[in-house]
């Protein structure tokens, strides 16, 4: 069994993961304290995960039924995301490394949103690569080709706002609260797709995206709408968030389909928060032969998935094990 640590963001995470890639626990302490300020405070999001992380990992130890005894190897998420907010799952999973005499795994958080397709879950068996990857989560987006398991090539990326700031930020907008995705979701169930056309971003060549001019466009129809005043706000709302939702989700599909045609691949796995969107899963399941739509705790932040990854990573040489240390930004 492999204990897994993920505090990359405002989620303090643990899981333990078997050798055959199935999920004994995956356990998520969600900080909804970051709510009240519209987005997450990364000092506010450290100092909760010092308080939570011992809990969250004796959560974890407790529903796989297993002890500190029966894990053999500790993997932890060492970047990038909030420096401060690493150090607390790092220096965590040393201390356990280094005091059970464990070997330390350290996994790259974007592999770990591609490996949560490695897992046996409710999309039925792992994914074995070669596949496309679509990963849209607040912090990134990019699609991916992936040959093996421990790597994977970025063949698109967004140039500015990833596709989960977008909706965060559209929420916002539209006066829904933090974090704005799963409400857009919902607000936008009540909506007319077709209501307003927001830009999709055509211009942007090959299969990189942006999602800034988006954002903007919904701010301007926004403000015009409030000038022009009138009744039917909370219609009004819904027609937006399914409009501003569709173009998310339409610039996304089409990158991913326009990545299968160049790599020739017919296999599609998605991850990161965004893929829990139900339009989205529902839009991508018939564009290739194969398509892996992991259960939505798998694809927003999560530590099984970091247990996935670790399972075809090497382990760090215990004499750089003390001075390991996280990294903020994709070094891709
Ligand atoms: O992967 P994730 O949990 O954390 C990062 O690594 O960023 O992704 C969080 C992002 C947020 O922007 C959130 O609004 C979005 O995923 N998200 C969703 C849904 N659930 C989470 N976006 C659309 N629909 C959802 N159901
Ligand atoms: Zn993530």
């Amino acid at each position: 069994m492999i204990l897994a640590l993920e505090t990359s963001c405002d989620d303090t995470c643990a899981a333990v993961v078997t050798r055959d890639a199935r999920v004994l626990a995956n356990v998520i302490s969600s900080q909804e304290v970051h709510d009240a300020y519209g987005g997450v405070v990364p000092e506010i999001a450290s100092r909760h995960h010092l308080e939570l992380m011992n809990l969250v990992v004796d959560d974890a130890l407790a529903r796989a039924g297993a002890t500190l005894d029966d894990i053999e190897a500790v993997a932890v998420t060492r970047g990038p995301g909030l420096t401060g907010a690493l150090l607390v799952g790092l220096a965590t999973a040393k201390a356990i490394a280094v005091a059970r005499g464990l070997p330390l795994i350290p996994v790259d958080h974007l592999q770990g949103h591609v490996a949560a397709n490695f897992l046996h879950g409710d999309a039925g068996p792992p994914l074995e690569p070669p596949f496309v990857c679509l990963v849209a989560s607040g912090g990134h987006s990019f699609v991916a080709r992936v040959d093996d398991h421990h790597s994977f090539t970025v063949l698109g990326r967004t140039l500015d706002d990833a596709a989960g700031e977008a909706l965060d930020k559209g929420a916002r907008l539209l006066g829904l609260p933090f974090p704005g995705g799963p409400h857009i979701e919902r607000v936008a169930a009540d909506g007319d797709p077709a209501a307003f056309a927001f830009p999709l971003a055509h211009g942007v060549p090959g299969l990189d995206m942006s999602f800034a001019g988006l954002k903007t466009s919904l701010l301007y129809t926004v403000r015009d709408l409030d000038a022009a005043g009138g009744a039917g706000a909370a219609a009004r709302t819904a027609d937006l968030a399914a409009s501003y939702q569709q173009a998310v989700v339409d610039q996304l599909a089409r990158r991913v389909e326009r990545a299968l045609e160049q790599t020739g691949l017919d296999r599609l796995a998605i991850g990161g928060g965004v893929a829990a969107n139900g339009p989205l899963r529902e839009r991508l399941g018939t564009c290739a032969s194969v398509v892996h739509v992991p259960a939505r705790a798998l694809c927003t932040d999560n530590a099984a998935m970091i247990g996935a990854a670790a399972l075809h990573q090497p382990s760090a040489d215990p004499a750089d094990v003390p001075a390991l240390d996280v990294y903020a930004t994709d070094r891709r």
